[in-house]
């Protein structure tokens, strides 16, 4: 699959979600095109597992990033991963040194600064799907606003105690996930393993308590594997290896 070599941009002043509005778009996309739909605020951003995702207007950053992926290849899950490290990087361009919790939330001081929400959508065209992969940055949220989210969260300038360009970091963010999703074309997750291990915010053996497919486990986090994905120790000893999930 080719890299990536044009971009297309558009800025709403509202949206419901900026990934509903890229769905809507993406039929039009073309390989190696990347379309980055912005937005002031969203009336309805949506998290994972259905949470809702707090957008007031002009104070965060509110993206998704749409793009034809080849169906055959088997790392398409490592997307929302690869998205999670640029956004690191173009926060910590303010100064402030983020964590990651598998697999792609975004902390600091382990509250949530950001989150991705990817989705992917079947395409008209055999042999493609498209990827439609949000971000949302708290940038110059206040402390009131960000008390009413329902688990334990922050802002850049709460962090740094200074208010940010939105459009200055959504302008890096661009160009890093660019570099970064280039990369992974050409040569996968492999290049990102060191720096995600390094930046894990849960510590290797640590008791975690894990939700996927419906249950809880509870047991030791023991890192990530060489596909990114989460690796948990279970109290009776056995290992298991696992693509999707939340850890509390
Ligand atoms: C999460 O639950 O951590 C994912 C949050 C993703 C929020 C972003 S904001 C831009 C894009 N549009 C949405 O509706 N959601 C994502």
């Amino acid at each position: 699959m080719n890299s990536i070599t044009k971009i297309i941009k558009e800025h709403f002043a509202c949206v419901d979600s900026t990934n509903n509005r890229a769905a809507l778009q993406a039929e039009k996309l073309k390989e190696g095109e990347l379309l980055l739909i912005t937005a002031d605020q969203q009336t309805a951003g949506r998290g994972r597992f259905g949470h809702y995702w707090l957008s007031p207007n002009k104070m965060n950053f509110y993206g998704t990033f749409c793009f034809l992926f080849d169906n055959k290849r088997m790392d398409a899950g490592n997307l929302p991963q690869i998205l999670a490290i640029s956004a690191m990087d173009a926060l910590e361009k303010k100064n402030v040194s983020v964590q990651l919790k598998w697999p792609n939330d975004l902390l600091v001081n382990g509250q949530k600064i950001g989150g991705i929400l990817t989705e992917a959508k079947a395409t008209q065209r055999p042999g493609w799907i498209y990827v439609i992969a949000g971000v949302g940055l708290n940038i110059n949220m206040p402390i009131e606003l960000i008390k009413t989210i329902d688990r334990p969260a922050t802002s850049l300038m709460i962090e740094i105690g200074k208010s940010s360009e939105i459009e200055i970091i959504g302008e890096n963010l661009q160009q890093i996930f660019i570099q970064d999703l280039n990369l992974f074309i050409t040569s996968g997750i492999s290049p990102f393993l060191n720096k995600y291990k390094e930046k894990m915010f849960h510590q290797l053996g640590e008791k975690i308590c894990f939700h996927t497919a419906g249950k809880i486990l509870e047991g030791e986090f023991q890192g990530i594997n060489e596909a990114g994905l989460l690796k948990l120790q279970l109290p009776d000893g056995t290992r298991s290896e696992f693509s999707y999930g939340e850890i509390f």
